[in-house]
């Protein structure tokens, strides 16, 4: 089991490169099953949430071609094509090792008229039911049962029909779920209260480039225009806002000064707020984001929400950033339940959080201190490779695959501008 070693007191200066978006190639994947013809994604992340969905594809009989790129280079182009399936199933050995697989149920179901999933399960941060997922398609005229832990969804007479749905809460994966399912229903589907993610965004854009009709892309209102049939498309994946706030305050929490190449700030509002007013300097560039830190951050008080609002997938890595904050900050976290984990290994490392609830009490130290400490969850995980930036003495972190999930070469990328991190054989 492979380890990383950080040795803090580094200003990150210079140039990282910023990945294609796991959160939106882990949706667009997915779209290959809607259309016979090749669907090649470029800027795809070399990460390992997207070989596991590969190999998932791949089951249903779907040819997965890698081109164009070198071992040193970030991001790959992929080829996928969907000619003939050869199942409609996704087996629990694969879904349970990979939440997102989830994201084929839509897209099957509108292709072949019906879809078997092993349910997901929960994970670190929550039980991420998907009921949302369920209604949703019933909402456009999908019949679904569950037997023996598999979601079995059948389109009556071999084709959705559309419908109106209104989501009661936010939900990122429903809303991809639900847009994949209708844009080949023989009708039209209005999506109330959709999500507004920049995913989803990026989503509805390559369902367009493949011939779909979908009005209200970026609000929480889409109507969807059923097609007969989508065709291929070429499409390349978004930058990762996730990846570029994590960065980001990584910058901030050792006084850097790096530019974020490939980020976009308009999908970053929340994020660049937030930084702003804790004291850093965050300006456009021509190629992505320079963020420019003295080395003194003020406290915050922070609330996550669905875009736009600020990102439950930013919230420990801001939190890490604001242990050496002046002053004491709030965080509240209202998406997932279990979302604090990487507090206790925090703490371990000389910080000052405090929880109550779904609120966390940050009180800025003098110092942190490096320490062995432990990956819970893929966000949690980077936390403690920023603190880590800024801690005296060696941080070491295991249990990486949470971190390989999500960040692609992260050493490589922090090695670039400066820091003094490794990643080492465990044995
Ligand atoms: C997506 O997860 C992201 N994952 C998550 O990123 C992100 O944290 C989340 O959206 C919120 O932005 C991917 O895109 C692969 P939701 P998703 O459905 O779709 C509840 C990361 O770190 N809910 O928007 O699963 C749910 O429990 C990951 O990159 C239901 O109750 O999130 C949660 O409380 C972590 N029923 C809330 O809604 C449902 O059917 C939001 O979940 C679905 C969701």
């Amino acid at each position: 089991m492979d380890k990383i070693l950080v040795r803090g007191g580094h200003a990150l200066k210079g140039k990282i490169p910023i990945s294609g978006a796991k959160n939106s190639a882990l949706t667009l994947l997915p779209c290959a099953l809607l259309t016979d013809e090749p669907l090649t994604l470029r800027n795809l992340p070399r990460l390992a949430d997207i070989d596991g969905f590969q190999h998932l594809l791949n089951q249903f009989g779907i040819s997965t071609m890698i081109a164009g790129s070198r071992p040193e280079d970030f991001g790959r182009v992929m080829t996928l094509s969907a000619t003939r399936l050869t199942s409609s199933v996704a087996p629990y050995e694969l879904v349970r090792k990979m939440r997102a697989s989830i994201l084929v149920l839509g897209p099957m179901l509108a292709r072949a008229g019906e879809a078997t999933v092993s349910l997901p399960g929960g994970c670190a941060i929550g039980n991420r039911p998907i009921d949302l997922h369920l209604k949703a398609l019933e909402a456009i005229g999908a019949e679904i049962e569950m037997t023996a832990g598999y979601v079995k969804a059948v389109a009556p007479k071999g084709r959705l029909t559309g419908g109106s749905y209104t989501f009661p809460v936010v939900s990122v994966g429903a809303t991809e779920n639900v847009v994949m399912a209708a844009v080949l229903a023989n009708g039209t589907s209005d999506i109330k209260n959709a999500a507004r993610e920049p995913e989803i965004v990026d989503l509805c854009n390559l369902l367009v480039a493949m011939g779909a009709s979908i009005d209200g892309i970026g609000t929480s209102d889409l109507i969807i225009h059923g097609k007969d049939r989508l065709h291929g498309a070429t499409y390349r994946v978004m930058s990762d806002r996730i990846e570029a706030g994590s960065y980001a305050c990584a910058a901030a929490i050792t006084g850097g000064d790096v530019e974020l190449v490939g980020a976009k700030m308009s999908e970053m509002d929340a994020t660049v707020k937030a930084l702003r007013t804790a004291g850093v300097i965050v300006e456009s560039t021509a190629d992505g984001i320079r963020v420019t830190a003295n080395g003194t951050l003020q406290a915050l008080t922070l609330e996550t929400a669905p875009y736009p609002g600020f990102a439950t997938d930013m919230q420990a890595q801001f939190m890490a950033m604001l242990c050496m904050a002046e002053g004491a900050s709030v965080l509240t976290e209202t998406i997932f339940e279990n979302r604090y984990m990487h507090v206790s290994e925090l703490n371990r490392m000389g910080a000052d959080v405090e929880t109550k609830g779904r609120t966390a009490i940050v009180r800025g130290v003098e110092k942190l201190t490096g320490a062995p400490v432990m990956a819970t969850d893929l966000r949690a995980s980077m936390s403690l490779v920023i603190a880590g930036l800024v801690a005296e003495g060696e941080t070491e972190v295991s249990r990486l695959y949470h971190l390989d999930r999500g960040y692609e070469r992260l050493e490589e990328k922090l090695q670039l501008v400066g820091a003094n991190i490794e990643r080492v054989s465990a044995d």
